[in-house]
């Protein structure tokens, strides 16, 4: 028996990297998951190309391990496609324990010259948008009396970093965000907390190394961020950590950053 048998997990940004990789790592644990994504790409960043062949892809391969998974597609930022994706994992599976909102977006610019359009795109996404799913998730989190809800950060949630201003910014918030649910809804035994991943070695990171021209190894190296001997981690060295804050093992954490850094915070 898996921690997330009989589990419903709710996951943004399923299609690729991190998403994909929690998606098919907490099935492997017994859960069903509902996977809500793009389905097309969008003008910005460049790198973010998936697509609906991508969660159906991921939906054969959840299905070949004899669980079940509900695919979505939408723009966490989009009121109607959120609720209708809530409604239908509602009407499919009856509850929802796990929200795991971790679509994101990530470009660099310097903070003065950004575009409007791509500061709002950034807000509007790694904050807005993640707001926006929890507040559809939250009222059956509360008739249910329980529920996990983990928001990805970053280390930028943490700290500033050079050229990425309004995604540090984003970053920032969600721990506001994530402390302050957690205030409100403890009293409905639902657990509220950010993670705090370092590099992770994604189309992220490979299309904000190409926006410099550089590879990611060359970028890793020049910044020497990590304290242990690694360039970046894995999608799933941050789903072993989620599968400890997402399970009833850990039933009292609750409001605090949870750090998957190899380090890099304590440099
Ligand atoms: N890659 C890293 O180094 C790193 C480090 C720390 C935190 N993070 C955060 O982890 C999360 C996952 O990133 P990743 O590394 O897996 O990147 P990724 O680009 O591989 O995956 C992100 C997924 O989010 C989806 N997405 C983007 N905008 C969306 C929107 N508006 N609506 C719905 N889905 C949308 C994309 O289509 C994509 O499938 C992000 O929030 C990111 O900021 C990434």
């Amino acid at each position: 028996m898996g921690d997330f048998e009989h589990k419903v997990v709710f996951i943004t940004g399923a299609a690729k990297g991190q998403g994909r990789a929690a998606a098919l790592g907490l099935a492997a644990e017994g859960a069903d998951i509902v996977a809500f994504d793009l389905g097309e790409p969008i003008p910005y960043p460049a790198y973010n190309r998936s697509s609906n062949e991508d969660l159906e892809k991921l939906k054969d391969e959840i299905e070949a391990m004899g669980r079940r998974c509900l695919i979505c597609a939408g723009d966490v930022r989009d009121e109607a496609a959120v609720k209708l994706a809530v409604d239908n994992a509602i009407a499919a599976f009856g509850k929802i324990d796990v929200l795991f909102s971790n679509a994101g977006i990530c470009a660099y610019g310097n903070s003065w010259e950004l575009p409007t359009s791509q500061w709002e795109a950034m807000i509007g996404i790694n904050l807005t948008g993640s707001w926006n799913v929890s507040r559809f998730i939250i009222p059956h989190m509360i008739e249910q009396k329980s529920g996990v809800i983990i928001y990805n950060s970053s280390i930028a949630g943490l700290r500033g970093v050079r050229r990425l201003a309004h995604y540090s910014a984003s970053k920032h918030a969600l721990v506001g965000l994530a402390r302050s649910q957690a205030i409100e809804l403890a009293p409905y035994n639902i657990r509220v907390l950010t993670l705090h991943p370092t590099d992770v070695n994604t189309d992220m990171n490979k299309g904000m190394a190409a926006q410099e021209g550089e590879t990611p190894e060359a970028i890793a190296n020049r910044s020497g961020g990590q304290l242990l001997p690694v360039p970046w981690i894995e999608s799933e060295d941050v789903v072993e950590a989620l599968k400890y804050v997402a399970s009833d093992r850990a039933r009292f954490v609750t409001g605090y950053p949870f750090v998957i850094d190899a380090g890099m915070l304590t440099k």
